[in-house]
């Protein structure tokens, strides 16, 4: 007998398949049955159904991520399914080697997947050629690593004009000055990165990500090299240009005070997203936990 077409269970919310799992919360709305990874997302959608039945500004389907190294598969990503929605602040937690630093590369067209799709605004990205993926990075994309990867030889004003050299645009020398100054870097702009300490780089980094305008801020781990005082000013910013500048931002992190921070926390395990991965919730559950139930 053929077997029925079953609609597979989606977290309208995070995107993540739920079809394997028995007992996940619903909610009936406008006559369809939707179905939620836990009560984070349910609530999320509850406050705002039409928002979450668009089209995620990136949304992930199936997609494996195996490096080969000698005659050894490493298989990073199994079949990750994701929505990131527009506007949204997103931290993705999860422990070390789970995949979070290989799927921000892979969103942000620096690394190519193994199989499955990525939609960035419903476009295909796996349909582009090289040129294209560099053309809409470029665009679209500003990245804040762990390691500010700035270029040692050339200044601070250097290393942040380069996207503009790249993408054919007019560098504007008092817009730049303006920005420099709006980040306490003027005394700085001349410098080179060694002659620089960690949260000056990390400042020039982020003028870097944001010399095109991007609508999408990718952070890995941004503040995992900085001292906590320094660390929390970098945040205060990326989360202003979230709250402030409506750009999406989406920041890899072991820190949970900043997970505690995002509209949509993600967990990773294994290259999976995990149930009911909001640890916000989390905490207030186990804090509950321990004052009520010790003993129990
Ligand atoms: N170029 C590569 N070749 C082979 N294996 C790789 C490569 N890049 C990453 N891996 C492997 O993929 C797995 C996931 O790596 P990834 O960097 O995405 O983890 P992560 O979740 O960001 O970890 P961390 O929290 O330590 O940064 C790891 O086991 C890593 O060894
Ligand atoms: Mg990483």
């Amino acid at each position: 007998m053929p077997t029925k077409n079953v609609q597979p269970k989606i977290d309208s919310v995070c995107g993540m398949d739920l079809s394997e799992y028995a007992d996940v919360p619903e909610f009936a709305h406008n006559g369809n049955t939707f179905y939620f990874c836990g009560t984070h997302c349910e609530e999320r959608f509850q406050k705002d159904p039409d928002r979450f039945q668009g089209e995620p500004l990136i949304k992930l389907n199936k997609v494996w991520k195996v490096f080969k190294l000698g005659g050894a598969e490493t298989q990073v990503l199994r079949g990750l399914d994701m929505h990131i929605w527009e506007g949204d602040f997103v931290a993705i937690i999860g422990p070390s080697g789970s995949g979070k630093s290989t799927t921000l590369n892979m969103v942000g067209l620096l690394d190519r997947f193994t199989s499955g799709n990525i939609f960035l605004r419903s476009n295909d990205i796996s349909l582009l050629n090289d040129d294209a993926r560099t053309e809409l990075r470029s665009k679209t994309f500003g990245f804040v690593f762990q390691q500010y990867n700035l270029i040692p030889w050339l200044t601070a004003i250097e290393n942040t004009t380069l996207p503009l050299i790249f993408s054919g645009k007019k560098v504007d020398k008092e817009a730049i000055a303006t920005s420099f100054e709006k980040m306490g870097l003027t005394e700085r702009m001349t410098h080179r990165p060694f002659e620089l300490s960690g949260g000056e780089q990390q400042r020039t980094a982020l003028l870097r990500a944001l010399a095109n305008d991007p609508e999408i801020i990718l952070g890995d781990e941004p503040t995992g090299n900085l001292d906590s005082a320094t660390g929390g000013k970098i945040l205060e910013m990326l989360i202003g240009l979230n709250k402030i500048h409506k750009k999406t931002l989406v920041i890899v992190t072991h820190d949970e005070d900043i997970a505690a921070q995002a509209d949509q926390v993600i967990a990773f395990k294994d290259g999976h997203l995990t149930l009911d991965h909001q640890v916000r919730k989390r905490f207030i559950k186990s804090d509950e936990d321990t004052s009520q139930h010790k003993h129990a």
